[in-house]
Parts: structure tokens; C-alpha cells; sequence
């Protein structure tokens, strides 16, 4: 079934904005967030709601055929804004959904759930997490969250593991790791569109350099587009300050706050 009706959580931070100017007009956008932002295309509607409010994310979920769950903190912060925002948020999203009998969630996951694991290892979906930070953790749990509502209910789940989602590489980890907004866009519409029922994806271009294997998602129909490559004269030679973070996936994430032995990490 293609939705029609599509709620977006996290609507008034960077990527939600970026969807919302390329599916805006494809979809009827419920845009919420616990910010407020108006709603101001056609179709669109838009709702203030806490995701650790469990009954208010119950009601938002009501009527929509899709879901994408980008809402959330996306660094790494204290415990209790992450379980709050990061777990029980996510919860609270998927069980809505399941009560709202919604088709599909879309779950923005993290590079930061295998951060741990060192650059030359060609992770996929398939591979095991290793968070590098407790906001990592909070996205490898939203990705069994998001595998219990799928076999346990029915829920079909698309979880992207997000590289850099920026308007261009900043630095030389993300000629790898770089994943340009017209390839979010495009994997989000595979992610609304497929036939799968619980799958991991690295949110990721085409990267000449790129760590990760994604033959998944490419097999249910994403076509990227972009390669970071053409970015590398003026960036390779940004170079992270630290042998952690120049040589494990997570990058700065890795370095903070570590306190464990180097050996222990290949
Ligand atoms: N931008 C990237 O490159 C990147 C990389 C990996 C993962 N991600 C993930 O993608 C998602 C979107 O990232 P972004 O860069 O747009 O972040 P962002 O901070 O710009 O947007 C997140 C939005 O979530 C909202 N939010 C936070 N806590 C909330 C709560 N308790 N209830 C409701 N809304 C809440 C915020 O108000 C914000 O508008 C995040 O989940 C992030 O972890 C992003």
C-alpha cells in the first residue's frame, strides 16, 4: 500500500525540513514536533506533541498510513533526556502506531549505533551494534523496538542508519560517511514505498569511500546519486584530531568520555 497520509515527527529540525519541502505535495504531512511550526502547505497539518506524552503520541497517530520518526535528540546528552526523548519517545511512537493500526514506521537510526567498530570493517545492516556514545545506544534500541513491533505486530519497519546529513562533507570522515539531502530523500521514499518488514539500511550516498555495505538497501530500490569524492580536494585534509576518532566509525563520538582499554576495540 503507498500512504497516502504520512505523520512526520521531528518535523521542525534540519531533516525535517528537508522532507518537508521534498514530500510536501506527494503526501498529506502531519508535521509534529514539541516545538511549535505552522503549517503552511498545501495539505499539511501541524501538532505539538511531547513523544514522552504517551497519550498525546497515541492521538497523533491516529489516521496516518506511514510514519517518519526523525524526532528526538541527536547528540549525545545525560541519560535522562535521552530515555526521556530518545526511548521512551520511540516507545511511545511505536506502540501508538500499533494502536493506530499504522502500516509502516520509518525510524531514523544512527551511524552512532556502530560507532565502535573500526573504519576499514565494511558494516551492513546485518552487522551487530556497538554504540559509541548512550545517544548511539538509544538508536540500536529504537532498532529492536522497532524489530519487536515488526514481527511481534505487524508493523513494518525501515530503520536508516544515518550517516552526515549535511549540504556538503565537512571534514575527511565524511567523504565517507556523508549522505546528501536529495539521497535522504530518496531513501525515505523507498523506505515509504517497499516491500520489507523489518530492515537496517545505512543512510549513506554513494560514497567512493563509504564503510558501509548496503546492498540491502539497494535490492528494495535505492538509487543514490551523490559521492562525497567530488568534495575531496576541498576537505580531505579536515582531518579529526584524535587516533580514536580518525580510526573508528563513530568519529568524535568515539574519543568522549572513553575510558576503556584500545585493544579490547578491533
Ligand atoms: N542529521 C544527521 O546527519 C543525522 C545523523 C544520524 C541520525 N540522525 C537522526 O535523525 C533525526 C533528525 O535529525 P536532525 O539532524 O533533523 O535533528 P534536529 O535536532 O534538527 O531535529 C530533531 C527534532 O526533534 C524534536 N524533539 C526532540 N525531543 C523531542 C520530544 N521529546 N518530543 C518531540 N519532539 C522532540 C526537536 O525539537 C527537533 O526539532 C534524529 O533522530 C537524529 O538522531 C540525524
Amino acid at each position: 500500500m503507498t500512504p497516502k497520509r504520512v505523520l512526520l515527527t521531528g518535523a521542525a529540525g534540519l531533516l525535517g525540513g528537508v522532507l518537508r519541502r521534498s514530500l510536501g505535495g506527494q503526501f498529506q504531512l502531519r508535521l509534529a514536533d514539541i516545538v511549535p511550526l505552522e503549517a503552511t502547505g498545501e495539505g499539511e497539518e501541524s501538532i505539538i506533541c511531547d513523544l514522552a506524552d504517551a497519550a498525546a503520541v497515541e492521538a497523533m497517530c491516529e489516521d496516518v498510513d506511514a510514519i517518519i520518526h526523525l524526532g528526538g535528540i541527536p547528540y549525545e546528552t545525560g541519560w535522562p533526556e535521552l530515555l526521556r526523548s530518545n526511548i521512551i519517545g520511540t516507545i511511545n511512537l511505536y506502540e501508538g502506531a500499533r494502536r493506530a493500526g499504522v502500516d509502516r514506521v520509518l525510524f531514523a537510526s544512527s551511524n552512532h549505533a556502530t560507532g565502535m567498530h573500526p573504519n576499514d570493517r565494511a558494516l551492513s545492516g546485518e552487522s551487530p551494534p556497538r554504540p559509541d556514545s548512550r545517544y548511539g545506544l538509544t538508536k540500536a534500541i529504537g532498532e529492536d523496538v522497532a524489530a519487536l513491533y515488526a514481527y511481534k505486530h505487524g508493523i513494518r519497519s525501515f530503520c536508516l542508519r544515518i550517516g552526515s546529513c549535511l549540504p556538503k562533507p565537512d571534514n575527511k570522515r565524511a567523504l565517507s560517511t556523508w549522505l546528501s539531502q536529495a539521497d535522504f530523500v530518496r531513501l525515505v521514499q523507498v523506505g515509504l514505498t517497499a516491500d520489507y518488514v523489518h530492515e537496517i539500511v545505512y543512510g549513506v550516498s554513494r560514497n567512493t569511500r563509504s564503510w558501509w555495505d548496503n546492498s540491502a538497501a539497494f535490492r528494495l530500490g535505492y538509487q543514490p546519486q551523490d559521492d562525497a569524492e567530488i568534495y575531496a580536494a576541498e576537505v580531505g585534509a579536515i582531518e579529526l584530531k584524535t587516533e580514536l576518532a580518525r580510526n573508528y566509525q563513530g568519529g568524535n563520538f568515539v574519543p568522549e568520555e572513553f575510558s576503556g582499554r584500545k585493544e579490547w576495540l578491533d
